[in-house]
């Protein structure tokens, strides 16, 4: 469950057991990072960006900055865009129904995770064309396969969303709207409790997770449903199956599949000594599939009850858009398996990203 490695040279811990991941997940000891170190001389845009990240952040600033936004994605408040995500899916669905074959990444799942995080955040639906290139680019950074060609790409797109958002934020400060950037702004203006760079930040961070990560989750479950078309019949039968499901696709094929942490002091985990700066490498999608913690752990098990994955890792860093990705997918599964009647795979092994922290497919075709 604990082995020391230097996967794509990424020296470490590698964490695979859920008992362990669960600890270290709980022990602020070991602490978050940003992916590039500081000390690097390249990669500016990138670097500093990444520095007003609450993801990146530790105690008082992870607090400081995550309570901010944590009032706008609450169970309540997110509950209350379902009318308007079930819209948004029935309108994706119509499109293409006058079509022999749709892919689900490009032509459902990316524009869906697209359009709601747009709405939420505040940023224009005709702007979201150029929004796929840049989660596509920003996401290889944070990945643990980035390379030099990733990193300065990275760091131009940054240079493009920065410029971005900064002209957005100006058109909210004069005449502000009933979304996050507004809230934001307010926020900022009033308390002094957010600079400018955490401002912008935030507004990236937030467009990025909510569009990568939900995207992958649809697309994995659409293509685990096809694979295993009993359980398909089974929730085709049982919609009421649909919070079960979700939880038992982000365990099976957690989209978030490895974070890092940095050990800040020795640290004996499993009669294992972890020292001070070494890294840390916990691998969810391994955890999620562990015999000790989940019965017949490789089988797919719609009605699994209880499930206690950790897609959305666990803490204080526990994701923040969890209920809004659990809703989203929700609406969208349930909603294309009532519209089609016999969907399909196109081709038989869909190919996936060349990524090692996320588990995402390129497209899938289906007809
Ligand atoms: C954090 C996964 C969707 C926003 C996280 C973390 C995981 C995760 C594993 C923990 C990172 C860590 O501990 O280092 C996922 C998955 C998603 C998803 C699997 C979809 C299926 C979303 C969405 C949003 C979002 C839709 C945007 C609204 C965030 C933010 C954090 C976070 C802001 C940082 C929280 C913090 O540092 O306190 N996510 N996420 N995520 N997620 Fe998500």
């Amino acid at each position: 469950p604990i082995y020391h490695g230097n996967l794509l040279k990424n020296p470490g811990w590698y964490v695979t057991g859920y008992q362990e991941v669960l600890t270290i997940l709980k022990d602020t000891r070991f602490k978050n990072r940003m992916p590039l170190p500081q000390t690097s001389k390249r990669y500016e845009q990138l670097k500093n960006i990444q520095n007003s990240m609450m993801v990146f952040k530790n105690q008082p600033d992870h607090k400081r900055l995550r309570f901010l936004v944590s009032n706008v994605f609450t169970p309540r408040m997110v509950e209350q865009l379902r009318p308007d995500i079930q819209e948004t899916v029935n309108n994706l669905l119509q499109h293409v129904q006058h079509r022999k074959s749709m892919n689900v990444i490009s032509d459902f799942a990316f524009p869906l995770a697209s359009l709601v995080i747009a709405k939420i955040v505040g940023v224009p639906k005709e702007d979201l064309s150029q929004f796929r290139e840049w989660t596509v680019s920003l996401i290889q950074t944070i990945d643990f396969t980035r390379s030099r060609k990733t990193l300065e790409n990275g760091n131009h797109i940054t240079m493009i969303l920065r410029d971005y958002f900064k002209e957005l934020i100006t058109k909210r400060k004069e005449s502000p709207g009933d979304d996050l950037i507004s809230l934001l702004i307010k926020e900022e203006q009033e308390g002094d409790w957010l600079s400018d760079e955490e401002l912008l930040a935030t507004c990236i961070l937030i467009v990025i997770a909510g569009h990568e990560t939900t995207v992958n989750l649809i697309g994995n479950s659409i293509l685990t449903l096809l694979k295993h078309p009993q359980q398909m019949k089974l929730l085709k039968e049982n919609p009421s199956l649909i919070g079960h499901a979700v939880e038992e696709f982000l365990r099976y094929e957690s989209p978030t599949q490895m974070l890092a942490r940095v050990a800040s002091e020795d640290i004996e985990i499993n009669q294992t000594r972890i020292k001070e700066g070494d890294q840390v490498y916990l691998l969810l999608g391994a955890a999620n599939r562990d015999h000790n913690q989940f019965a017949d752990a490789h089988v797919l098990d719609l009605t699994r009850n209880p499930n206690h994955h950790l897609a959305f890792g666990y803490g204080t860093h526990f994701c923040l858009g969890a209920p809004l990705a659990r809703l989203e997918a929700q609406i969208a599964i349930q909603t294309l398996l009532q519209q089609m009647d016999n969907p399909k795979l196109i081709s038989s092994e869909p190919s996936w990203r060349k990524l090692m922290g996320f588990r995402s497919l390129n497209e899938l075709p289906i007809t």
